[in-house]
């Protein structure tokens, strides 16, 4: 049962200095090769995977992202849904999303709305054109706020932005300001992100060497900020519903929660990585490779079941709405529902969790929730 599709576009203007993702920069070309390998992917797929004889669900999202996504034009994102749909229906309601960055969009907001896109994530990072430029970004706060503006006139009903905090230079008063402009906008979902310093990237050097420049919040004060995040949020109407993504009722992210669900999933594009039929599959991160052959370089791991149940425990905690235990335990072999009972009963005896008066479900203590990691530990690697 695949509902949920990710495509991965590579191409970025240019590297930001923080950044970990595989990336292509994109005035090296190579645009068209890879919309045509990734048509070929997406038909070699769902032919090796279907069944002729069972017609698949229909398809409840899809989420393009990247790089850069909107620096191709709409009518590409037309011909690929134009192929998938030759094997999966999209769903009536079906949620499909655009990955944008300000100032970096091929066609008009309009144009990709009336190919079928009903939700675009917008990466604005921070409003503070300080940050911005630490993080080498290529727009301007201003900028950000007109690519929302655009996207609301152009009739989007479904905006999302992503906010970073732990930036150099950071401090509370900035960050502040950023989720008051946040919240000022006619949005419906924000993702928040940590900044992590990634190894081998530019700004872990310049951190490291010009640290007067490039002065880390500390943990500390990237803790306050998330709180400050999640009472600013919520007080604003957002609901928290994982911990680090908010919505206006009914803006949920169908996509994220079915990964936070552990459902399978299509993924296709260079470096995208898939969920089918028990084994995870990772595309090349080579795009000449990719292009040659987009299945060649794939590599595949059988899930075990013991690590997917690892991994409902893992992901599915994330969520305030917690996990069915009551579901899960009835589809885990008694064998194997042995090896995680005692991690449960252990951190409900420190508080850590608690099942929702109102569900049952299993979910993470309120007062546990910053520290979730340490929570989630418990459940790596059960034997
Ligand atoms: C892969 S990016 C794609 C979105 C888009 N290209 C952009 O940068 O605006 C998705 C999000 O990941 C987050 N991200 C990327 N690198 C990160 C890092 N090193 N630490 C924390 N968040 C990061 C950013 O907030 C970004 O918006
Ligand atoms: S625009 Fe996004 S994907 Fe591209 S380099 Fe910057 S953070 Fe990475």
């Amino acid at each position: 049962m695949i509902t949920n599709a990710y495509i991965h576009i590579p191409f970025c203007a240019s590297k930001c200095v923080y950044c970990d993702f595989y990336v292509e920069l994109a005035k090296y070309g190579r645009q068209a090769a890879y919309v045509e390998a990734l048509n070929h992917e997406i038909k070699t797929r769902y032919q090796q995977n279907t069944n002729p004889l069972t017609e698949l669900p229909p398809l409840e999202s899809l989420y393009i992202g990247g790089g850069t996504p909107s620096l191709l034009e709409a009518s590409v994102y037309q011909q690929v849904f134009e192929t998938i749909e030759q094997y999966q229906p999209f769903s009536p309601d079906a949620e499909r999303t655009l990955e944008i960055n300000p100032n970096r969009l091929a066609s008009t907001m309009a144009d990709y709305r009336a190919v079928g896109f009903d939700r675009v994530s917008i990466g604005i990072q921070s409003f503070n054109p300080l940050e911005l430029k630490k993080l080498s970004r290529q727009h301007t706060a201003e900028e950000a706020i007109v690519t929302v503006k655009q996207a609301k006139e152009a009739g989007f009903k479904n905006i999302s932005i992503d906010l970073m905090y732990g930036i150099p230079t950071q401090t509370m008063a900035s960050w502040e300001a950023t989720l008051v402009q946040a919240i000022a906008l006619p949005i419906e979902h924000i993702s928040l992100y940590g900044l992590q310093l990634e190894a081998g990237t530019p700004l872990e050097t310049l951190v490291h060497k010009a640290k007067a420049h490039y002065p880390l919040p500390t943990d500390e004060a990237c803790l306050t900020m998330y709180q400050m995040a999640v009472d600013r949020l919520t007080q604003a109407g957002f609901y928290q519903y994982e911990v680090s993504n908010f919505a206006r009722k009914g803006h949920q992210s169908q996509h994220n929660l079915a990964y936070w669900k552990s459902k399978a999933f299509w993924g296709f594009g260079a470096g995208a990585t898939g969920f089918v039929s028990g084994i995870r599959y990772e595309n090349s991160t080579n795009l000449d490779g990719y292009i040659a052959n987009p299945l060649e370089m794939q590599a595949e791991t059988v899930v075990s079941a013991l690590e997917q149940l690892e991994n409902a425990f893992i992901f599915g905690l994330r969520l305030t709405e917690g996990i069915d235990v009551e579901t899960l335990k009835r589809q885990t072999s008694p064998e194997l529902w042995e090896k995680v009972v005692s991690v449960i009963e252990k951190a409900v005896g420190k508080g850590q969790l608690h099942h929702l008066p109102s569900t049952g479900f299993l979910a993470i203590t309120p007062e546990w929730f910053p520290k979730m990691n340490s929570v989630l530990a418990d459940f790596v690697n059960l034997s």
